[in-house]
């Protein structure tokens, strides 16, 4: 069983935005997976770190649509939500080094509640921070 199942209401209109969202989900499921069935350290670590090769091309993609789209220096507005979205990510990508390193320091790190908050911090960035930048693209089109 999934710890979190995706849903259309978690699209941003953009499909291939859509699919990358869709699989950091599924990376955090997988660490799940892992967790459950006890998996040895290298396991774990071998999940966390494609986790972390996914989200910095993600991140990196976001950032050159944004802007590549006008968004990053429209008007007063998109700037402001164009350098909070870069914050959000700086701080993710923190987070998520981070976890590596705990996890190698003690195996327990890594528990339901952590792999809870990761996915609710990328709900909650979809729905509130990456729905920005997708609705002013939508809108040009
Ligand atoms: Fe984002």
């Amino acid at each position: 069983m999934s710890l979190f199942a995706w849903d259309t209401t978690y699209s941003v209109g953009i499909p291939h935005i859509d699919e990358q969202h869709e699989k950091l989900v599924s990376y955090i499921n997988k660490l799940h997976q892992a967790m459950l069935r006890d998996e040895e350290d290298n396991v774990t670590g071998k999940i966390l770190n494609e986790l972390t090769a996914y989200i910095k091309n993600h991140f990196a993609g976001e950032d050159d649509l944004m802007v590549k789209s006008g968004f990053s220096d429209h008007d007063v507005t998109t700037r402001h939500q164009y350098e909070r979205h870069k914050m959000e990510h700086a701080e993710f990508t923190r987070k998520i080094s981070d976890m590596i390193r705990k996890h190698y320091e003690s195996k327990e790190y890594i528990s339901v509640d952590l792999l809870t908050y990761l996915v609710e911090w990328l709900l909650n960035h979809i729905a509130s921070i990456d729905k920005q930048y997708a609705s002013f693209i939508k809108n040009k089109r």
